[in-house]
């Protein structure tokens, strides 16, 4: 996707820590916000979904409690079996070890491209908009959801960590490319601090994750997510042929 030669970005949060970054995906967005928010721009309900960089595959069960059939996509081999074990009971699910710029799927077969916190589709990931957009059903959706870096506090955080992180340049290239922008608020929840800072310690050095838990009193803080959205169109040129034809 961007120009290291296997195309996989690392992820050292759930590579590295994967009961950590367990705890973390429990932890987000205990009101369901952004499920609701993906659900109100595709229903997958009776539909077939792709989750790309599907990790351990935490979001594979929520869909496949709705869809007719569910795919999950990921690269790094250890993540992929952890994925297939935890949906070893639902028959309408598999996982593939594959990566966004080369998806196992047919052409033209899927409702709903959906990658959450996926560092590898932003500024560079052509090859991957253009494969999903190849999968995808007239009418289907690419929906990508990521932490929004513009928004306090966490965003401050990702930002004091990251300073060549540039979140202007990457929401620039999702519109360039066509993708329609919604903001959503989560709220963040953990069992104890201990568990909180397990996740700032994965997710941020040391500096920033002091100053985190430094700056959360309690167990809960407020993440604004973005979701990126593109469809592909319906029908258009079918309907234009149509009219020509009568
Ligand atoms: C931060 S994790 C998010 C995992 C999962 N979506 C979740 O929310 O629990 C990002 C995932 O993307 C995967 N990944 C990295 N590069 C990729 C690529 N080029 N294509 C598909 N997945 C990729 C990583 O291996 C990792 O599992």
């Amino acid at each position: 996707m961007r120009n290291d030669r296997s195309g996989v970005i690392p992820s050292p949060n759930i590579w590295h820590w994967p009961h950590v970054y367990e705890a973390e995906n429990r932890a987000q967005d205990v009101g369901g916000a952004l499920f609701d928010a993906i659900r109100s721009v595709s229903d997958w309900a009776s539909k077939t979904v792709v989750d790309v960089g599907c990790g351990s595959g935490f979001h594979l069960p929520v869909f496949a409690a709705d869809a007719e059939r569910v795919m999950g996509i990921e690269p790094h081999e250890p993540l992929a079996v952890s994925a297939r074990t935890r949906v070893a009971g639902l028959s309408n699910v598999e996982v593939m070890s594959a990566r966004a710029d080369s998806l196992p799927v047919a052409d033209g077969t899927v409702d709903l491209v959906h990658a959450r916190t996926a560092y590898f589709f932003g500024p560079g990931c052509g090859p991957g908009i253009v494969e999903a957009m190849r999968v995808l059903a007239p009418g289907g959706a690419l929906v990508v959801v990521d932490l929004d870096a513009t928004a306090s506090p966490y965003g401050d955080w990702m930002r004091a960590d990251l300073p060549h992180y540039d979140p202007v340049a990457v929401e620039s290239f999702f519109s360039a490319q066509g993708f329609d922008l919604t903001r959503i608020d989560t709220r963040w929840t953990f069992p104890d601090r201990r568990v909180l800072r397990d996740v700032m310690g994965i997710e941020f050095g040391p500096r920033v994750a002091r100053d985190a838990m430094r700056a959360v009193d309690g167990v809960s803080f407020d993440v604004r997510y973005r979701m990126h959205v593109r469809r592909k169109p319906a029908g258009i040129e079918l309907r234009r042929v149509g009219r020509r034809l009568g």
